[in-house]
Parts: structure tokens; C-alpha cells; sequence
């Protein structure tokens, strides 16, 4: 009889169900995988025979075929490990085959029968509960993971012998119960420790209470990149959803170290880095930085000295909260949804714009003009806001004064975000930054008086439509953090201080 054990495979970041079709029959021994297999599924006979062996089962003398179906689908890594040893104790008759169609089935195998985690673990979990499935048996080192997902049974498992036992109901694996701590995180920085700077400390809580891409401007030691590494101490904890999300996405590219991605990522990739790697790819189609700052903040220090084409091709994931990547067989898209915060020196000596007595820019137009073009007028236009960052004097750094600490910025942030969460509670965004015209026109209701003063700064400043609708966004963050319903003059007055500086030609 030919032995079916219910499986996965991962693409993108979603699961697909694969059936492992195990048949063994008369015929010189051999053992064959068919349904594109990659060359890590190919070598699993060899693992597999061995577990089989060490674990104290025998193994057929047979010709043993093994089918992936459905099999146009490209099967990767070391998932079928286990559900091809089931399918071929079964065919021997030592598993029973009344639980195998109630479970998905998933792990690697060690040559001692030892069962080892896989990639996808909390996308395979999703599949099962979509699909009916009583549960999933998989590593135990996934477990946790997987036990995201409610409704389902999880049921961990650590070698050959413990899932042949459960299946043929000779042992009770408890299903796993997450016990997940909260996101209480202790940090060696704080926000305390930046002196001064109160306008580019103002500009990040907005931008983390809104969602807001934010763009630091100025000289060297002026604290840009000081600032920005200590976001991670004022975002705020991450809802059951975006840890799902979040999660999902380091599964997938088999980044989990152990448990649950419950901290707001905070990436910040060097500027050398690669386009594939930014927005992901490559032939095995991993996600890349973009996807991997899901939920949370992307840090490019440097701007201008990242690749063109790689500053370019943050505009999609920008503008959409996904980011789409082909390869010959076919498109994946993976979440991209996070808070790009950038920072950038004004000319290549850092200078240029920050003159004072000691430090005097020495670049030319031309060089200066190249360097800021290096940035282009696209991608500044996605970014809401602008903050010119002077050094901080150093009679300010001297006193020593401590600023307000992070956990209490955080508290206002979270404020915001439970607004915004109530708000947006019907609607496919998160964060007053992806309001678009509509949602604008139905949830910023602003003050007469307001409407005067922003009025009155795009005729100044000579604002375009785009800068008015982001100059409105960042006032009802404002107001947000305040806990005020409409926007008053002070918060767009606050927001109009945030409006584009860089002038790129
Ligand atoms: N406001 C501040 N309060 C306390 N320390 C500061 C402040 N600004 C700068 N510093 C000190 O100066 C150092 C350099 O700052 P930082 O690296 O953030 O500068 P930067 O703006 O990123 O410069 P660059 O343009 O060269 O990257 C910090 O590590 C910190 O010790
Ligand atoms: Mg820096």
C-alpha cells in the first residue's frame, strides 16, 4: 500500500501543503525521490535510512519510490526527512495509519534519529488550521513558534521513536502551551543619555508613535546615529498580529534562533549592502532587510554612500508595505512595513550649511551638488520627516544634563498607538502615516484657526500637495501623543518645523 504523510513546503513566506507518497515494492533495494526535489531533500535518504536503522527499526529491502506531490512545486531543505521515515515504517507496518491523516508532519532527521528544527514552522501551523488539521507534529525546537497559532494541536517531538509512539498511541505527547513573557525588554541605552537635541528627539517619538520615515540631516558628532540607536528603547510593545507577522518572516528564512520574534526589529545593514539583500531574492528567494524590519524601524546611516540602484528600490516597499521579487518560477511578495529612518551628513567633508568658527565646509558646489544627488527626490519625497541636526555646543554636553528617560516617551507612544489602533481598527493601515487622501479628508478634522496657519505655510514655504497631506499626518500624530481628537494650531505649527530641507536637483 502506498503510505501518505502530509507535509509542507514554504514560499515566500506562506506554506503550501505537499503530500509525501512513500511506496515500496518488489524490485532490486533502492530508494528514489521524485517531484523536484532540491539537493537537500535528494540527500535526505541517506539521513533517513540511517535514523530508520539507529532508531532500532529495520529497513525494507525494497525498491522504495518516494513521491512530493504536487510535482511542479519546487521542494527545498530538509522538511521531509520524517514524513518519508513515517511513510516507510508504514509501509512496513510498524506505524499505525489511524492518526495520520488528523496531523501534518515535518522535521529533519540527525543519523541517530534525533528530530531537528525546521525553516517555516509558524507558516506550516497556519496551514494546518486552515486546512482543517487536528495538529502539527514538528521539532520541538519549533514548537514554540508554531504555538502562535491556536486551534491546533502542536505536538513536539525529538526523535524517530517519540513520533512512531504517539502515532501508534503508545505514549501522550502533551500539545505544546505557549508561555510566552512579555515584551519587557531591558536596554544598556537610553534616551536620557543624549544631551540637548530636543527637536530631533521630539522628531523620533513621532515618527515612532505615527509611523513616519524620518531623515536626520547634519554634520559629523552631531548625534544622528547616537539618537537613532536608541529608538529601539522607545517603540512600543508589539500586538499579537505583528508578532505573528514579524515572526512568520524570520521562520521562513530560517532566522529564529529559538521562540518568537516579540521585539520590534531593529535593522541597520551596512551601506555596501547588496539590492538582493536589501529587498530580498536570490535563488533561494530569501526576504531581505526590508522584510526583515517588518513592524519595525530600517536604519540606513550614510544615506548617499548606499548603492543607487539600492536606495531606489526602497521606493516599492515604501510606498506599498510589500516588497514583490521574481525568480524563473514564479513571484513572491513579502511584507515590508517599517519606519526607514535615514541619516545623512549635508557634503562629503560634513560640513556644508553647519559652518561655525572651528569648522568650515571645505567642498566645492559641484561636490556638494553630487553628493546630495547620490539621494534622489523620490525617495525623500516618502519621507515625512525632516530634521536638521546641528552639533550639540559643547558647554550643553558638559553640563551633563540627563534628557527625559525612554520609558516614559514610551508611554505617550503607546498612548498614540492604541488611538491609531481604535481608529484604524476597520481599514487595512496601522498608522496615521498611511493615510491616504480619503482617510485624511475623514479622521484629520482640523481647527479653523489650524487651517489658517497651515494654509498660510504653504504659500511660505511654497509646499506641494504631497507636503501638505504629510504636514497634516504628522499634525494628527501630534495631536495623537497629546490625546487631543482635532489638530489645533500648535500641532501643525510643530509639524510645519518638520518639513523637507534637502533640496535635491
Ligand atoms: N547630544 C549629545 N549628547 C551626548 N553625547 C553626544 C551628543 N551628540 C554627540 N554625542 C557624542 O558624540 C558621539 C558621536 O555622535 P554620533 O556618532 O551619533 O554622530 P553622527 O551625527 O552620527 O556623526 P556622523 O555624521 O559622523 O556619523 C556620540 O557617540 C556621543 O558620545
Ligand atoms: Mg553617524
Amino acid at each position: 500500500m502506498v503510505a501518505e504523510i502530509k507535509s509542507y513546503t514554504v514560499i515566500g513566506v506562506n506554506a503550501v501543503e505537499v503530500t509525501v507518497q512513500v511506496d515500496a515494492g518488489r524490485g532490486l533495494p533502492s530508494v528514489a525521490i521524485v517531484g523536484l526535489p532540491d539537493s537537500a531533500v535528494k540527500e535526505s535518504k541517506e539521513r533517513v535510512r540511517s535514523a530508520v536503522v539507529n532508531s532500532g527499526y529495520p529497513f525494507p529491502t525494497k525498491k522504495i519510490v518516494i513521491n512530493l506531490a504536487p510535482a511542479d512545486l519546487r521542494k527545498e531543505g530538509t522538511i521531509y526527512d520524517l514524513p518519508i521515515s513515517v511513510g516507510i515504517l508504514f509501509s512496513q507496518n510498524i506505524v499505525s495509519e489511524a492518526k495520520l491523516k488528523d496531523y501534518l508532519v515535518a522535521g529533519e532527521l540527525g543519523l541517530n534519529g534525533e528530530v531537528r528544527r525546521v525553516k517555516g514552522a509558524l507558516a506550516f501551523a497556519i496551514l494546518a488550521k486552515e486546512k482543517g488539521y487536528k495538529g502539527v507534529i514538528l521539532p520541538f525546537k519549533n514548537a514554540e513558534e508554531a504555538s502562535l497559532i491556536s486551534g491546533i494541536e502542536i505536538i513536539p517531538v525529538k526523535s524517530l521513536v517519540d513520533v512512531v509512539a504517539f502515532l501508534n498511541g503508545d505514549c501522550v505527547i502533551e500539545p505544546f502551551k505557549e508561555n510566552r513573557k512579555s515584551g519587557n525588554f531591558q536596554f544598556d541605552v537610553d534616551m536620557a543619555d543624549v544631551s540637548g537635541q530636543f527637536h530631533a528627539k521630539r522628531a523620533v517619538e513621532i515618527a515612532v508613535a505615527g509611523g513616519h520615515n524620518l531623515l536626520f540631516f547634519g554634520p559629523p558628532g552631531s548625534g544622528k546615529t547616537m539618537i537613532t540607536r536608541r529608538i529601539p528603547t522607545i517603540l512600543p510593545e508589539m500586538t499579537e498580529r505583528e508578532i505573528i507577522e514579524t515572526t512568520k518572516i524570520y521562520s521562513a528564512a530560517g532566522l529564529l534562533s529559538g521562540g518568537v520574534v516579540n521585539k520590534r526589529p531593529f535593522r541597520s545593514p551596512h551601506h555596501l549592502v547588496s539590492d538582493v539583500a536589501m529587498v530580498g531574492g536570490g535563488s533561494n528567494l530569501k526576504p531581505g532587510e526590508v522584510s526583515l524590519a517588518h513592524n519595525g524601524v530600517l536604519f540606513l546611516d550614510e544615506f548617499p554612500e548606499f548603492k543607487r540602484s539600492v536606495i531606489e528600490a526602497l521606493r516599492q516597499p515604501i510606498e506599498d508595505g510589500m516588497v514583490t521579487v521574481s525568480r524563473i518560477s514564479g513571484t513572491v511578495a513579502f511584507p515590508s512595513r517599517f519606519i526607514l529612518v535615514a541619516a545623512m551628513n549635508p557634503c562629503p567633508c560634513g560640513f556644508y550649511g553647519f559652518e561655525d568658527n572651528v569648522h568650515q565646509c571645505s567642498c566645492s558646489p559641484f561636490q556638494v551638488k553630487r553628493y546630495l544627488s547620490k539621494v534622489s527626490g523620490p525617495i525623500l519625497d516618502r519621507i515625512d520627516i525632516h530634521v536638521s541636526l546641528p552639533a550639540v555646543k559643547v558647554e550643553e554636553l558638559s553640563k551633563g544634563e540627563k534628557g527625559e528617560p525612554s520609558a516614559s516617551i514610551r508611554v505617550r507612544v503607546e498612548k498614540a498607538h492604541s488611538i491609531q489602533k481604535e481608529r484604524f481598527k476597520n481599514l487595512p493601515i496601522s498608522f496615521n502615516s498611511h493615510m491616504g487622501n480619503r482617510e485624511i479628508r475623514s479622521f484629520c478634522v482640523m481647527t479653523l484657526e489650524a487651517e489658517g496657519i497651515l494654509n498660510r505655510a504653504v504659500s511660505t514655504f511654497r509646499l506641494s500637495a504631497r507636503g501638505y497631506n504629510r504636514i497634516v499626518k504628522i499634525a494628527k500624530t501630534i495631536a495623537d501623543l497629546e490625546g487631543e481628537d482635532n489638530i489645533k494650531p500648535h500641532h501643525v505649527a510643530e509639524a510645519v518645523s518638520f518639513r523637507e530641507i534637502v533640496k535635491v536637483n
